[in-house]
């Protein structure tokens, strides 16, 4: 009894320390940090409205630390209206790349920057038809994905008739490649791919290309070279980088491509 006693008298001093400290807490919370997002917006259903930028401000205290908080809740408590992709929320779908102050990534992995006086601005991939706000249309980047055949080809099957076996030292050549979760942040950064588009196929298309080509399991590898070898799928790459300094995921697909045309030069 006595114990229990002791104990009670010993949680409640605890807890009226932490009432106070949580007051103090509360008290410089109370201060709104509001900074302003300038966001793209355009809609298909209002033609005659021009592409503009819309201003939204935001209490960085009430707010999670992402760039894609702080556009969930403009969604959710300012603007219903203000369009944007994402789904996973940790950099896996690459369904939420966007240009954020300036730079294209993915919104759930860029903090915002917590300086209240600066704004920040967020627009579409650049270089892209805009379906609505901040959604690209990337059915072209994914029709040149597909053009690669991105899947494993063989004339014949496994000798077990099970798997296609394949030693650690040649899985080891796809590290660097397979993660590649094709968010098209390198592609739109990339100024080949802006004014070419139409033909050559960016740096996230041929990095995978080339995940496939040094595939040791797979043996299409001729005509996947073949379909290269012409002066606009590959060669409009001049290796300015920009692909790999702007890659949400830390890959190089300027690597990738130097690659590719050495394998194709020493053919
Ligand atoms: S290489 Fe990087 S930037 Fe390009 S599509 Fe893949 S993950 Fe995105
Ligand atoms: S290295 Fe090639 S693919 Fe990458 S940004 Fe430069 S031109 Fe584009
Ligand atoms: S929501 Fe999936 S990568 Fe950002």
């Amino acid at each position: 009894m006595l114990a229990h006693t002791v104990l009670r008298a010993g949680t409640k001093k605890t807890c009226s320390t932490l009432s106070v400290v949580r007051g103090l807490a509360t008290v410089s919370q109370n201060q709104p940090r509001l900074k302003s997002f300038k966001v793209y917006r355009w809609s298909p259903d209002t033609p005659d409205i021009k592409p503009h930028m819309q201003e939204y401000k935001i209490d960085l205290n009430e707010c999670g630390p992402m760039v894609l908080d702080a556009l969930l809740k403009i969604k959710n408590e300012q603007d219903a209206t203000l369009t944007f992709r994402r789904s996973c929320r940790e950099g896996i779908c690459g369904s939420c790349a966007m240009n954020i102050g300036g730079r294209n990534t993915l919104a759930c992995l860029c903090k915002i920057d917590q300086n209240e006086s600066t704004e920040l601005k967020i627009y579409p991939l650049p270089h892209m038809f805009v379906v609505r706000d901040l959604v690209p249309d990337l059915t072209h980047f994914y029709k040149q994905y597909k053009s690669i055949q991105p899947f494993l080809q063989r004339d014949s099957v496994p000798t077990d008739g099970k798997e296609n076996l394949q030693s650690i030292e040649d899985r080891k050549k796809l590290d660097g490649l397979y993660e590649c979760i094709l968010c098209a942040c390198c592609s739109t950064s990339c100024p080949s791919y802006w004014w070419n588009q139409q033909e050559y196929l960016g740096p996230a298309v041929l990095m995978q290309a080339y995940r496939w080509l040094i595939d040791s399991r797979d043996q299409a590898s001729v005509a996947r070279k073949e379909m290269l070898q012409n002066s606009m799928s590959l060669y409009r790459c001049h290796t300015i980088m920009n692909c790999a300094r702007t890659c949400p995921k830390g890959l190089n697909p300027g690597k990738a491509i130097a690659e590719i045309k050495k394998q194709l030069a020493f053919d």
